[in-house]
């Protein structure tokens, strides 16, 4: 590790004490730890939106398998771009809901558009990409 450095930082009471709170129930003994992590998702957020290498993420989707078509289309999709998802996972929530988790991998533009289009369908809630870059560390 490199020299530590120390910045203070102002805010509004009421967003310390709400974030103090949640850091405390992720099991957070200190509040420098969990800047630090935020900060690194940050950078690893930004260092992929202009990678150009390979890239691995999970898509995490929620949908209602009743809406029209929607099994169908995933199913095209994933089809489709086989070579850029390694695997799916299938979980039925309840009668009505389906979280699928697709794991995703290829070139960063690819993986991107890939996910793009599973998260614009009709049927999709809620779609979380969450990636990393499939290199070492430099
Ligand atoms: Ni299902």
């Amino acid at each position: 590790m490199g020299s530590l450095a120390r910045f203070g930082v102002s805010m509004e009471q009421e967003l310390l004490n709400r974030f103090d709170s949640a850091i405390s129930r992720k099991g957070y003994t200190n509040r420098s730890e969990a800047v630090r992590d935020l900060m690194r998702l940050f950078l690893i957020e930004e260092e992929w939106q202009g990678h150009q290498g390979q890239i691995v993420g999970t898509l995490t989707i929620l949908y209602d398998h009743h809406s029209s078509r929607v099994n169908q289309a995933l199913l095209e999709l994933q089809h489709t771009h086989h070579e850029t998802i390694a695997s799916s996972l299938h979980i039925h929530l309840n009668e009505h809901l389906c979280m699928e988790v697709i794991v995703l991998r290829g070139p960063a533009a690819k993986v991107r558009q890939v996910a793009n289009a599973v998260i614009s369908l009709n049927a999709v809630r809620l779609g979380r990409l969450v990636i990393a870059v499939a290199s070492d560390p430099n």
